[in-house]
């Protein structure tokens, strides 16, 4: 498949999906949301794929929506459209999935990025928020999943200020969980990428989707979905796989199911 504003491959098992609009610091317009909505529908669709990353540039994982289409849009054209409100079909991803960010990852870009089961950082990454100099806020996630990542102080003075965030602070703050050297961020994130990807299928949606529930539940219930959830994966052929082939020690054979 081909898209407008996505170079999209296949390595294995794992979908690699870059942003490409490179005069535009991969600024997101309704073109680079449509792409990347079918790009992700056709993953979660696609059983011969386990695990995603997506990435954007050397320069810039994303610099924001795009200034010059949302420059005309008032407040009627922007409740009337639900303007990227299509992002939640992005986060609803039900598959893993990993952000590789190098250079810019600023307002929508970082907000993308923090869709993301998580991020992993070239040490030339830059995160911010830094919507309030045009007169706006984040729009797309980043009060909120910067918060929770962070913790208010650190997501409060980047959204008032507009600072940006070097990778080093970021993963010292817990909003990436490493931090690579530029060149080899994209072989150590397809790394990673396939590891997951060579995990029993079932098994990785549940893991993803009980962390997911950390964010939405209080602890009683958070720690019933999860163990209501590890109980059903006792049901599963990768359970009974997966331990055999420890307790023979050898290489388990997934079945997906
Ligand atoms: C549209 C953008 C863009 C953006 C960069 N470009 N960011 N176009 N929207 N968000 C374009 C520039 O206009 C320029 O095009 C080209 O990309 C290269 O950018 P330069 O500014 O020349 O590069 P540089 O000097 O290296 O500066 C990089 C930068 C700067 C610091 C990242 O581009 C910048 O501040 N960009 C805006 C960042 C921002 O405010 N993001 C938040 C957007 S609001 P031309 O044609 O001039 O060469 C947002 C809201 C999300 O994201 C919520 C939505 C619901």
């Amino acid at each position: 498949v081909t898209y407008e504003t996505l170079l999209a491959e296949t390595h294995g098992a794992v979908t690699l999906l870059r942003l490409n609009r490179p005069n535009a610091l991969n600024a997101l317009n309704s073109q680079v949301l449509r792409d990347l909505i079918a790009a992700f529908a056709a993953y979660d669709a696609d059983e011969s794929q386990r695990c995603l990353v997506l990435t954007g540039s050397e320069k810039a994982f994303a610099a924001g929506a795009d200034i010059k289409e949302m420059q005309p849009k008032g407040f009627s054209a922007m409740y009337g459209e639900n303007f990227f409100a299509g992002f939640e079909r992005v986060s609803a991803a039900r598959k893993p999935w990993i952000a590789a960010v190098a250079g810019f990852a600023l307002g929508g870009g970082c907000e993308l990025a923090m869709m993301a089961d998580y991020i992993i950082a070239a040490d030339t990454a830059q995160f911010g928020q830094p919507e309030i100099k045009l007169g706006i806020a984040p729009g797309m996630g980043g009060s909120q999943r910067l918060t929770r990542a962070v913790g208010k102080a650190k997501a409060m003075q980047m959204c008032l200020t507009g600072r940006m965030m070097k990778a080093e602070e970021a993963e010292r703050a817990s909003l990436v969980a490493q931090v690579v050297p530029a060149a080899r961020l994209l072989e150590e994130a397809l790394a990673q990428a396939q590891a997951i990807a060579a995990m029993a299928p079932l098994a990785a949606m549940a893991n993803k989707e009980m962390v997911n529930a950390a964010f939405e539940t209080g602890l009683a219930h958070g720690l019933l979905f999860e163990r209501r959830l590890f109980n059903g994966l006792c049901a599963t052929q990768d359970k009974v796989e997966g331990m055999a082939a420890f307790a023979e020690k050898r290489a388990p054979q997934w079945h997906g199911a």
